[in-house]
């Protein structure tokens, strides 16, 4: 698989150079974006593959069995992968087009705040999103090897890992969210409670659903389901990409499964991290921290 094993840095932020080439990256820092376009927005194994399938359903909700069949990242595309320029004549042809991108604010604030395209900031409690990229790295074959987890762990909490620090990312998004259309949500919001998140979710995005509408998208991105249809767990990527027998893309999908990793020293000292880096923000997450 070419490029497999490249890193490639752009503007300082390191990303897998098998999706990522310097023109991919330049061409999403300089995308043109329309009014009416939604860029999702995470730092990685936050929940991206949830969002884009719950977008897709609230903007396909008259059919929502025919969009099962296409992969939700050809449905809502990283502006950031190589395979953008190739798919833009056939996303151009959706209304609204759907993006996502893992970049930083700094990257792409210029262009967005030029136009009112809606920007909808997918976070999760940090300490589930590093155990969640900890065993994402055991089996893709694109990112770096750990020795342990307490070795990623300490690559994580200093931004040493692909796409930087999770604490940037966020700080840096919410930022400059008074410039933009933007709307915050939480993974924690929509496990715990997925018809009121789904709900807030439309009526920004300028949607109505009807209560049968809201069910079914609430159905078809459950757990459950999007872990069982292969357009939607990562299956069907080969092995030289994704190691299937090391780990699986749906592995848990639950709020607070990082108790069951971290030792209380490394609890203690991820939250020292965390006061000092988000102790000035106003903003009450949902997530629990200890
Ligand atoms: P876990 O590894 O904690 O299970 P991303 O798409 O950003 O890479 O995020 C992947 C994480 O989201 C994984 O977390 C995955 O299981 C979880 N996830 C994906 N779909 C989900 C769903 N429908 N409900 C709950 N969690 C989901």
């Amino acid at each position: 698989m070419a490029r497999i094993e490249v890193t490639e840095v752009f503007e300082g932020i390191s990303v897998p150079g098998n999706m990522h080439t310097q023109e991919s990256l330049r061409a999403a820092a300089n995308f043109q974006f329309q009014d009416t376009d939604v860029l999702l927005v995470t730092f990685p194994k936050s929940g991206t593959t949830w969002m884009q399938q719950i977008l897709s359903l609230i903007f396909n909700k008259d059919d929502l069995q025919t969009i099962q069949s296409i992969p939700t990242w050809a449905r809502v595309p990283w502006l950031e992968h190589t395979y953008l320029l190739d798919n833009l004549t056939q996303i151009e042809t959706s209304k609204p087009r759907l993006f996502t991108t893992h970049l930083p604010a700094r990257l792409l604030i210029h262009n967005l705040k030029n136009s009112k395209a809606r920007v909808v900031y997918l976070a999760r409690n940090p300490k589930d999103v590093l155990v969640s990229f900890y065993h994402f790295h055991k089996f893709a074959k694109f990112l770096p090897d750990f020795n342990s987890f307490e070795d990623f762990f300490g690559h994580f909490l200093e931004g040493k890992v692909n796409f930087g620090s999770w604490f940037s990312h966020i700080k840096d998004w919410l930022s400059v969210q008074q410039e933009l259309n933007f709307f915050l949500i939480t993974y924690e919001d929509l496990s715990q409670d997925p018809l009121q998140a789904v709900q807030s979710l439309s009526d920004f995005l300028g949607q109505q659903l009807e209560p049968k509408e809201l069910e079914n998208i609430v159905h078809y991105s459950s757990f459950s389901f999007m872990s069982q249809n292969d357009m939607l767990n990562y299956s069907l990527v080969p092995p030289e990409v994704l190691d299937h027998s090391m780990g699986k893309f749906m592995r848990k999908g639950v709020a607070g499964n990082w108790k069951e990793y971290f030792s209380p020293e490394q609890n203690a000292r991820f939250n020292d991290v965390y006061q000092a880096e988000l102790g000035d923000l106003t903003v009450k997450f949902p997530w629990a921290l200890d």
